[in-house]
């Protein structure tokens, strides 16, 4: 075993050579890895190792002796202490390259496909204040219900007023409703002990329509003042038109419960995408970044140049927002989603924009997907929008199977699109090109989209 090149505690002068995909700073000694939050390529940082490891350790930033030309001042040093915001000290044009970089990378290495063309990452026109929704940690500190954000790979809470990557009307919200709750004498939950009640408060604003839903997530069922902790919210916020408890009894990360219960007005919030409108329970996904999300849909409508004749498959369709976005253009749209209350959203969402050739059923797209072939559905494009852990190769076996002309793939993680990828080649779907689109500023977190054909 060949020796580890530095000790804990230890201090000394170091050049970032990399950032790592969390975007953390990257700098070595005889080739042993140190990741050093908050610093950049190309600068000269005074370092002590606080964690020394067998392939890899950590360092804390004392001072920088050199600054990277693309830094940028952070307004509040928990952004990244936090990882809200872990890349907010690098410039914005500099995170869309860093997010170009980051997709050669993995085709390089995970897919070994070096030749397909990365394009230069879309950016967002709002980098800052583009969130439309909050999930926040609600704990006791010093004897008040505080809120705020975990600080990194802890569950130690950072109280916090201003998140910067939020909608700030939805920071506003929080600070209000967090004042009710003192005033109502909510007791915070302990997540050690696993005692107490409120866990989380979770408010999503329409990005055009401005409904706000308000859900708060509590440990126990009985909530007594719930209605009028509700009424109370809606008073001082009058853009709340759902006030919603989710009970989450279990010890675990998972923020929202099985269970709901409504404390006022509907159990979802409307918002426009395109020129449809979409309704949007508290289960349901949905896109943070809103107009954001209609430039990368947008895209991926262009790379499938769709027919009037065509049939089209939505798969992980969440509250339809891909295929009844583009009902109008082909002959018709078949969709799957996992999640019922999303389903259910995208049944209602095409009763209320009037479309009558989309149909939604709950189930998961790896056995939907081979179901729909034996029946015999013929899609020319398919349309696939995993969660990060991609795609399952029973549902990229049963889509090629089917024969479409075009399979556009959208995905939230460039390594699992990348692995999946040389699955595609092997049943004889490639792609040239991979568009990548930044729908989390100032984050990690990288989007791409592609058009699968056949060669
Ligand atoms: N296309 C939608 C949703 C994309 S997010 C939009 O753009 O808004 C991914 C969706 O896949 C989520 O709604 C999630 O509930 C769903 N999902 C996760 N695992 C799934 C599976 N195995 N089968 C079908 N849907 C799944
Ligand atoms: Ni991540």
């Amino acid at each position: 075993m060949e020796a580890i090149p530095v000790k804990k505690n230890q201090e000394l002068e170091m050049t970032i050579v990399d950032l790592s995909h969390l975007g953390m700073g990257v700098a070595k000694i005889d080739g042993y890895p140190i990741f050093i939050e908050n610093a950049l390529p190309q600068e000269k940082v005074q370092v002590k190792i606080v964690k020394v490891g067998k392939k890899f350790g950590f360092g804390k930033m004392l001072s920088i002796i050199q600054t990277s030309p693309y830094r940028q001042t952070v307004e509040n040093k928990d952004l990244i202490r936090t990882g809200i915001a872990p890349l907010s000290h690098l410039q914005y044009e500099q995170q869309l390259k860093f997010k170009q970089n980051q997709v050669e990378n993995v085709l390089a290495k995970v897919a070994k496909m070096p030749e397909i063309h990365v394009e230069e990452t879309i950016g967002s026109s709002f980098s800052f204040g583009y969130r439309n929704k909050a999930q926040i940690p609600v704990r006791k500190i010093d004897g008040i219900l505080q809120t705020g954000f975990y600080r990194k790979n802890s569950h130690e809470l950072v109280p916090l007023d201003h998140f910067y990557i939020q909608d700030p009307a939805i920071d506003a919200a929080i600070v209000i409703i967090r004042e009710i709750l003192q005033q109502f004498e909510v007791k915070a939950y302990n997540e050690r002990e696993h005692s107490g009640f409120l866990r989380h408060i979770v408010i999503r604003r329409g990005s055009y329509s401005h409904e706000m839903m308000v859900v708060l997530v509590t440990r126990k069922k009985h909530f007594p003042q719930g209605e009028k902790i509700a009424q109370k919210i809606q008073e001082k916020l009058p853009e709340v038109v759902s006030v919603i408890q989710n009970i989450n009894f279990k010890q675990t990360n998972v923020i929202l419960g099985e269970e709901e219960r409504l404390l006022l007005g509907r159990s979802f919030i409307y918002d426009q995408l395109f020129d449809k409108t979409f309704r949007i329970s508290a289960k349901s996904f949905y896109q943070v970044n809103t107009p954001q999300a209609e430039v990368l849909y947008q895209k991926a409508f262009d790379l499938a140049s769709l027919k009037q004749t065509d049939t089209v498959v939505d798969a992980y369709s969440g509250i339809g927002t891909i295929g009844l976005s583009l009902a109008d253009k082909v002959a018709q749209v078949y969709g799957m989603e996992v999640t019922p209350q999303a389903v259910t959203d995208a049944q209602k969402n095409a009763k209320i924009n009037k479309i009558d050739n989309a149909a939604y059923v709950v189930g998961k797209a790896e056995t939907v997907m081979p179901k729909w072939k034996e029946e015999g559905i013929k899609p020319n494009v398919i349309f696939v929008d995993p969660p990060r852990k991609g795609l399952d190769q029973t549902f990229i076996e049963a889509a090629c199977d089917m024969d479409p002309e075009k399979i556009v793939y959208i995905s939230c993680n460039p390594a699992t699109m990348a692995r999946d990828l040389q699955i595609f080649a092997d049943k004889g779907y490639y792609t040239d090109n991979i568009q990548p689109v930044d729908l989390f500023p100032q984050t990690h977190h990288v989007e791409t989209v592609i058009a699968l054909k056949k060669r």
